[in-house]
């Protein structure tokens, strides 16, 4: 008698072993993140691994299943991103597993990340504390026709390599510690607009190529005018195309302007952190100058 094959097929354990991120091939990570709808090019994941590292998670034939970064920043800080673990092996605890090896590698370091719906939990059961909500804005970019009511003083001009001392300055009083390598690369790969007064850089805004369009970021000014002031260049620049900003901002002149400049709020993310927290940083924090917009959502 001929059997009948059955219409399912339960398959369950495959091992994993752990790899280098720098060790595997770059359309492999790329087909990670595709995987969970994220919209990093290959181009991106390799500056990421430029600036940071990580580790993925390979099946028996080498395909990459998990990924999990970090960034550290001076001797005692690092922010962690791009986790991911491929829709098949959700909930089985790969991403858990993925987190304590970066835990081993970065012992004593305070940590913080920006996590999403999906991940809230998984960062609850790994002690990291809630700090701010960031709202990702993005869309078509098109120049609003009202301009600031506020007045900036200083000029806006276009930046330089001889700029990025102040740039890293800047972005430190508002990230709450300094990011040099990470701002120097960034230099290397963005446009940017810088507000003078005189000789001195008292705010900035970069934008680079990302994903579908190009993100603005890092934004650190003293104000929602001087901010605004320096992102409107940048969306007359790529006004009709892709454009996206990451921002702890929801009221104020800079949140109206992404939104009248194209950029409506598509979802938010959840600023998390473990360990000792940077004051410039915390909820209510008076430091001066401010993040308005982050580098991305994996660097902070
Ligand atoms: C978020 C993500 C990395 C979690 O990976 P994972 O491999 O499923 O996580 P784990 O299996 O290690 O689960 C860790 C914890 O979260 C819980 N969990 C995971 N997915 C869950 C789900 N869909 N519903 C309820 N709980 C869930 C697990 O039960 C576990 O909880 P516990 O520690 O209390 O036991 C994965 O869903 C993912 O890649 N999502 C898309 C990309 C993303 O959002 N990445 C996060 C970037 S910040």
């Amino acid at each position: 008698m001929k059997v009948k094959p059955s219409e399912s097929l339960k398959i369950d354990a495959f091992s994993m072993r752990i790899g280098d991120v720098q060790d595997v091939e770059l359309d492999r990570l790329h087909a990670l993140s595709l995987s969970v709808g994220w919209p990093h090019r290959a181009e991106d994941w390799q500056f990421l691994r430029e600036v940071g590292q990580g580790f993925v998670a390979l099946d028996e034939i080498g395909r990459v299943l998990g990924s999990a970064m970090w960034f550290p920043h001076g001797a005692s800080f690092a922010t962690i991103g791009m986790v991911i673990t491929s829709p098949r092996l959700q909930t089985l605890g790969a991403a858990q597993w993925l987190m304590h090896r970066v835990f081993d590698k970065i012992p004593g370091r305070s940590q913080r990340l920006n996590a999403t719906r999906a991940a809230r939990r998984l960062y609850l059961s790994l002690d990291f504390q809630p700090e701010k909500t960031i709202y990702q804005c993005q869309g078509i970019a098109r120049v609003p026709t009202t301009r600031s009511l506020a007045e900036v003083s200083g000029d806006i001009r276009t930046l330089d390599a001889s700029n990025i001392p102040a740039a890293i300055a800047l972005d430190a009083a508002g990230f709450g510690v300094e990011r040099t390598a990470l701002i120097e690369k960034l230099f290397a790969h963005s446009s940017g607009y810088g507000l003078f007064d005189g000789k001195k850089l008292t705010a900035f805004a970069l934008c680079r190529p990302f994903g579908r369009g190009h993100v603005v970021g890092p934004v650190v000014a003293e104000s929602d005018a001087d901010a605004v002031a320096l992102v409107r260049p940048h969306v007359a620049d790529h006004s009709g195309s892709f454009l996206r900003v990451d921002t702890h901002m929801n009221n104020g002149e800079f949140a109206a302007f992404l939104s009248h400049a194209g950029m409506p709020v598509f979802d938010t993310v959840l600023t998390m952190s473990l360990g000792k927290r940077l004051p410039e940083f915390s909820a209510g924090g008076s430091a001066r100058p401010k993040t308005y917009a982050l580098a991305s959502q994996t660097l902070g």
